[in-house]
């Protein structure tokens, strides 16, 4: 899997994405969305906007770590699993293992 990359599974009838952030880090997330169940891992996986009051401008952060979900746009932070912008919804997340040879997709976290 090369950086950025990510790949779709199928653990029993859900649909699981693995995602590698550029920082090199493994994420499983199930391809619903917590909104209205839209496939949310083939959203576009960025960055976004946060007013930086020390500087006074809007800065652009967490590049690479924010899931978009296609469907209504809401934004994830793939490392917690939690929605941006005070929205109280989460991703469903799976344990994910790399024993250098494979990936293994656990259960829920
Ligand atoms: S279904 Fe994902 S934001 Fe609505």
């Amino acid at each position: 899997m090369r950086e950025m990359d990510r790949s779709f599974v199928k653990c029993g009838d859900v649909e699981v994405c693995v995602f590698r952030s550029r920082g090199g880090a493994l994420f499983a997330i199930e391809n619903v969305c917590p909104h209205q169940g839209g496939p949310v891992c083939e959203g576009r996986l960025s960055g976004t906007l946060v007013w930086d009051d020390e500087n006074d401008r809007i800065e652009w952060t967490l590049d690479g770590a924010i899931l978009t979900c296609p469907w209504h746009g809401v934004e994830f932070d793939v490392s917690s699993g939690a929605a941006l912008g005070g929205i109280d919804m989460r991703l469903r997340r799976r344990q994910i293992t790399d024993d250098g040879r494979d990936l293994w997709v656990g259960s829920r976290i």
